[in-house]
């Protein structure tokens, strides 16, 4: 297409220009995330008037060169304007300065899911996490968590905390109503859910369940935070169908965790996890659905999300659809007794029975 064949029609031309938006996506991240950790748009923040070249020089440290072709890039990502030569953060790259979950979303997808990403299509191909190569022979990133190269690590953890920090407080009342005096946390990851569980309530004695090398991180957490005696842990494999669950819960509680498995897999592990339950244990399950969202900020960044399942994380699970897991629920013979929406940030309960 040349200049002259542009589509004179509004919405066909800004078709096109998105169209364009997507060719250059992974330039415009670079040029957005380097203005931000190079200092231009903290330089930028609460000055209405902007600065020039030279005033964003001296605070940068960049050459004349680097900050034009920056900001040059930043204004027609629309993060900057432009006016008599000088620059001014506009309310794009006010977000991109100031907003914790373009933060969090910005750190992680540059540090666990970029190089990666390039394996996109193979990953899809095979149903293999085809990206996690560039940090090493892991068949799933959860076994290669405690071991990810620093930056990695950090912004993988920023990710999942900053997502589930939110609606722990707001599901604690509904799991303590009643107390369980034992609660299986599986997948505990660091051990703040377990944590906070027995901050709740003083009587709970909680169980993490998870890979050795991330069991062994949470209870150190836990025996840190003062609480090794009411926090205990039992290593597992939930992708190895021969180890059983243990029994004796009154309340089994997995966070963020089945959106790490395939459908069918998902059965197979609830099928297990029933086989430990009694006709009293409730199963809390806690997932952030697509199809559950408010606003379509949240559903695009969950969609989005499922590719780094795909390329990163094990090839074949995603963020899923409530009825998905709902089917998935059914079909390893328990029961939906309960169900909350907008827990906080955008997370759904799911309070199940043994059928
Ligand atoms: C996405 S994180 C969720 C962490 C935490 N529950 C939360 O809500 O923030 C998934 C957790 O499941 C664990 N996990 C993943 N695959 C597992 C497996 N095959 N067996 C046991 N645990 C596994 C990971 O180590 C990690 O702690």
């Amino acid at each position: 297409m040349t200049q002259s064949d542009l589509p004179k029609s509004k919405t066909a031309a800004s078709a096109i220009f998105e169209a364009q938006r997507l060719a250059f996506a992974p330039i415009a991240f670079h040029v957005a995330r380097t203005l931000r950790d190079s200092g231009v748009l903290t330089a930028l923040a609460g000055k209405p008037k902007g600065l020039d070249l030279t005033a964003l020089q001296q605070s940068t440290k960049l050459s004349r060169y680097a900050l034009r072709v920056l900001l040059e890039g930043g204004v027609v990502a629309g993060m900057l304007h432009e006016k008599a030569e000088r620059y001014i953060l506009s309310k794009l790259g006010f977000f991109v300065e100031r907003d914790p979950m373009t933060r969090v979303n910005m750190d992680f997808v540059h540090d666990v899911c970029y190089q990666g990403g390039f394996y996109t299509e193979e990953a899809l191909r095979t149903g293999t996490p085809a990206g996690l190569k560039v940090f090493g022979p892991h068949k799933t990133v959860y076994e290669a968590l405690a071991t990810l190269p620093p930056a990695a690590k950090k912004s993988w953890f920023a990710f999942d905390h900053y997502y589930s920090d939110t609606a722990f407080p707001e599901v604690l009342p509904l799991v303590f109503a009643p107390p369980p005096r034992t609660l299986f946390d599986i997948g505990g990851n660091t051990g703040r859910f377990a944590t906070q569980c027995v901050q709740f309530d003083a009587n709970v004695e909680v169980t993490i369940l998870d890979l050795p090398g991330q069991l062994n991180v949470a209870l150190a957490n836990a025996r840190t935070a003062g609480f090794g005696h009411r926090i205990k842990g039992h290593p597992i494999d939930f992708l190895d169908p021969a180890l059983p669950v243990p029994q004796g819960a009154d309340a089994i509680w997995m966070s963020q965790f089945l959106c790490c498995f395939s459908e069918p897999e998902v059965v197979t592990i609830l099928t297990r996890v029933r086989e430990a339950m009694t006709a009293s244990t409730r199963l809390f399950i806690l997932d952030t659905y697509w199809d559950r969202q408010k606003h379509d900020v949240a559903r695009y960044c969950l969609n989005m999300s499922s590719l780094y399942f795909t390329v990163m994380a094990n090839g074949n699970s995603r963020m899923y659809h409530s009825q998905d897991v709902l089917d998935c629920v059914k079909a390893a013979g328990l029961t939906l007794e309960q169900e909350t929406d907008h827990l906080g940030m955008s997370h759904t309960l799911f309070c199940c029975r043994k059928r």
